[in-house]
């Protein structure tokens, strides 16, 4: 490129000295980030250190308080909206923990949430399960409901990188799975920046922190992010 737009907006997850409480405890103090297409950036840290806080946070979770601070996606703030309107602007969360949700498919709760339709959408998805080793059957299966540890974590890189969000939130997508699925998701996360998402990997993975080395490492501790860890 030879010169820059003006009026155009520079894509970045911006979280600017957030203040978090949770039931009157300060959770997140002053945590800075920012996040832009095309990036790795890899968080770790303790347990309890506010790692899963700050990716619920910044997705909108009602059960937090934001004290101070704000939450920008590309320039607007986006503090005050609902989860559902952060994920139109382009932020997705992978939970820690996948809730479950009755008589919704797999496949189904992707379509709508995407706005598409057809057998072209539901061709991509069969191939993308595969590609995580799952069985296509799995997209009649009713979300995160009797999945195992390791298909839910596949489920939700399976709707990642079915949706391409602009902003990835991945909290321990690699916990509790095999050493093959630790290099299957880096591949795949891998896959998922080059085609043009950011993503923030939460991880203690000893082998995904191996593998993200070359990736900027952040760290946090008691609710703040310490710079480079890595
Ligand atoms: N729903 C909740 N209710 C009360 N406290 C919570 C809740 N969720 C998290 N916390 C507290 O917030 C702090 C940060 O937790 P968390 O963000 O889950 O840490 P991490 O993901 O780094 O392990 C902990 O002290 C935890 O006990
Ligand atoms: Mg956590």
């Amino acid at each position: 490129m030879f010169y820059k737009d003006v009026n155009t907006v520079n894509p970045v997850l911006e979280v600017k000295d957030l203040r978090a409480r949770i039931d009157d405890k300060e959770v997140l103090r002053r945590v800075k980030l920012s996040l832009s297409p095309g990036e790795i950036k890899v968080l770790t840290g303790p347990n309890g250190s506010g790692k899963s806080t700050l990716a619920r946070t910044i997705m909108g979770d009602e059960r937090i308080e934001v004290v101070e601070g704000d939450i920008l996606v590309d320039g607007e703030s986006v503090k005050d909206l609902p989860p559902e309107e952060r994920f139109r602007k382009g932020i997705f969360l992978s939970f820690q923990m996948p809730p479950e949700f009755e008589g919704i498919r797999i496949g189904e709760f992707l379509l709508r949430i995407s706005g598409r339709s057809g057998p072209e959408a539901i061709r991509e998805m069969k191939e993308i399960a595969k590609e995580l080793g799952l069985d296509p059957s799995i997209l009649m299966r009713e979300l995160h409901r009797g999945l195992s540890g390791g298909e839910r974590k596949r489920v939700e890189l399976l709707q990642a990188l079915f949706l391409k969000p602009k902003y990835v939130l991945l909290d321990e997508i690699d916990s509790g799975v095999d050493v093959e699925s630790v290099e299957l998701i880096a591949k795949k996360v891998k896959e998922l920046v080059d085609g043009g998402s950011a993503v923030l990997f939460i991880t203690h993975n000893p082998l995904s922190l191996k593998i993200f080395s070359d990736r900027p490492v952040l760290r946090m501790e008691g609710g703040r992010i310490l710079e480079n860890a890595g």
